[in-house]
């Protein structure tokens, strides 16, 4: 069956000088202006100091019916004495998603699953769609009280990421059950790890998955784009 809106999002991570960005995000604008239906929407996630200018181009683009940015975090509180933190109320003027959870961050930075819940109610009420990471299904049971609410949920299982070693499809056809049961079947279900030329379709082709969460396959534009031109 196809699919309609399948979601690529690219996730630079703490790569990329910013020349190098403005260069890769300019393949990927250029490419998406050339998408013609609405099968596909591209997500970009750089860091935060791209994203007025990337926002200020994207603007002025047709790409714009298929590229939105995201950022790659937000800051807990919407505003104040929070010294290094970037506010929602900043970020909402440029970016359409906001990653929040995601395991580098529980990992090194103590993300804990409270931390996730204000982070996503901060997004909802500034119209940020929240991409929620999740690697087990307790995390996914901490969300239970968002049933109903517009969000993605990102399926990364930690042993999964940047490691080359993918999830199973049995194991994400598993999670994704876990994920309706608790949240609805209605939440966006998007699978991070590993993916790369190889395996995009793998994944896409297991009902119920919604898109990808892309970290170092797409860091190179033409790598990112080919992904994307394989559905
Ligand atoms: P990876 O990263 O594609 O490099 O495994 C995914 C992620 O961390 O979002």
């Amino acid at each position: 069956m196809q699919k309609s809106n399948v979601k690529f999002i690219a996730n630079w991570k703490e790569h990329k000088t910013y020349n190098q960005g403005v260069s890769d995000f300019h393949k990927i604008l250029n490419y998406c202006e050339s998408l013609n239906n609405l099968d596909k929407e591209v997500i970009v996630c750089p860091s935060y100091p791209f994203l007025q200018s990337f926002s200020s181009e994207l603007i002025k683009s047709v790409a714009v019916t298929h590229l939105s940015l995201g950022s790659q975090d937000i800051s807990r509180f919407e505003e104040g004495a929070y010294t290094g933190e970037v506010s929602i109320k900043l970020l909402n003027e440029f970016v359409k998603y906001a990653i929040i959870g995601h395991s580098e961050r529980r990992a090194n930075f103590n993300e804990t699953d409270e931390y996730v819940s204000q982070k996503a109610l901060i997004c909802f009420n500034n119209q940020v769609t929240p991409i929620v990471c999740v690697g087990e299904e307790s995390q996914v049971n901490a969300l239970a009280s968002f049933v109903g609410r517009s969000f993605l949920v990102a399926y990364e299982p930690i042993g999964a990421i940047g490691t080359g070693h993918p999830e199973s499809p049995e194991r994400i056809k598993d999670f994704r059950r876990i994920v309706s049961h608790v949240l609805g079947e209605e939440v966006g279900f998007i699978y991070g790890g590993s993916t790369d030329l190889s395996n995009v379709n793998t994944f896409l082709d297991i009902p119920g998955v919604s898109g990808l969460l892309v970290g170092g396959a797409s860091l190179k534009p033409e790598t990112f784009i080919e992904m994307i031109s394989r559905i």
